[in-house]
């Protein structure tokens, strides 16, 4: 009977346990596998502290936000040596093959393990959207959701008090949820990492926008965009991974645009609000197709591919494509947010 082992590491993402769920059954009921869970993320994998897997463990999980096995920015090649501090877990456990659900950094280590002869199939996780060689991931459809009716609220009071709302949402370097929510939303302007912005542009919007009658505007940023020149003087922190610790441009954006034009400012960055929760219904079910073909990937012996969304399929994608660079907002969707801000 083969073995699979399951982390999810990084940040949490909801879907983790829809994912968790669905590698389980399929493994456990079609394969007749046995599953391994491991807890928090590689810190799990590197310490030894796993919980088995089965129908009954993951029952009632589906709409359930987090994850039941925990996660944590750990790293075996930042903070271990490699496959060498992974080693004793995968033998005492058996485990043959081991499911890796976590964003490209995670995916990075898997990748590295699994050269390293240790046989793992990714499944991409982000609530950023932001993991190449997938069209998607899950995580993004219901942070998006939850931006969205964040904004719809923004507007009723921004409009009772004829105020500018800056809203600042997540995404790291890329401006996926930006794009989305401000869309949906109907953002008067939106500023993502990715396209650099005039702010005596969105300061003219806000204008023109009063001249006219309209004396609210609601402008979505993106948490990686560049503060305004001369108003962040305070040094980025790092996470566990290395990564920027972001949250609070939002503030010297709305600082500068107050100054500007002169009209009373306010900030709303919604952070982690955007993670938590139960999954939207299109996020559990990505996130079950994603579970059962890493089982079925699993239990076929495949090795250093993740399972990603290329149409309407699920596919077998070599993890190198995670790893080879962080994607973009594509122009076109861009321009399609950017005709709206007026
Ligand atoms: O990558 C997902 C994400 O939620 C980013 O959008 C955000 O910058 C980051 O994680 C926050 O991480 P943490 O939970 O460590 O504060």
């Amino acid at each position: 009977m083969s073995v699979i082992g399951v982390l999810t590491a990084g940040g949490d993402c909801p879907g983790l346990n829809a994912v968790i769920r669905g590698v389980t059954v399929r493994a456990t009921k079609t394969h007749d596998a046995e599953v391994v869970g491991i807890k928090n993320g590689w810190e799990g994998l590197m310490d030894g502290d796993t919980m088995p897997l089965d129908r009954d463990a993951v029952r009632g999980i589906l709409v359930r936000g987090g994850t039941i096995l925990g996660s944590s920015r750990m790293d075996p090649y930042v903070h271990g040596d490699g496959y060498a501090s992974c080693a004793k877990t995968i033998k005492r456990n058996g485990i043959d093959s081991l499911v890796v659900i976590g964003g490209d950094g995670t995916l990075r280590s898997a990748l590295r393990l699994s050269e390293e002869g240790l046989p793992i199939i990714g499944v991409p996780k982000t609530i950023d959207n932001d993991i190449n060689g997938t069209d998607t991931t899950f995580g993004f459809s219901t942070a998006v959701q939850i931006a969205t009716e964040a904004i719809d609220r923004l507007v009723s009071t921004a409009e009772s008090h004829n105020r500018v709302i800056v809203v600042e949402v997540m995404g790291r370097t890329k401006g996926w949820i930006a794009t989305y929510a401000g869309i949906a939303g109907g953002a008067d302007a939106i500023l993502i990492p990715e396209v650099p912005y005039q702010l005596e542009e969105i300061a003219e919007i806000v204008r023109r926008r009063h001249r006219r009658g309209q004396r609210y505007s609601i402008v979505v940023v993106g948490e990686g965009v560049e503060p305004p020149p001369g108003t962040a003087d305070q040094e980025v922190r790092k996470d566990a991974f290395g990564f920027d610790r972001l949250g609070g441009v939002g503030y010297h954006v709305a600082g500068a645009l107050e100054e500007m034009t002169g009209f009373e400012t306010r900030v709303s960055v919604l952070g982690h609000i955007q993670r938590g929760g139960t999954p939207s219904a299109f996020d559990r079910v990505l996130a079950t197709r994603l579970g059962v073909a890493a089982a079925d990937y699993a239990v076929a012996g495949q090795t250093g591919v993740m399972a990603a969304v290329r149409g309407l399929e699920i596919v077998p994608v070599p993890m190198e494509e995670a790893c080879a660079e962080i994607r973009g907002v594509p122009d076109d969707i861009y321009d399609t947010a950017a005709t709206f801000f007026e």
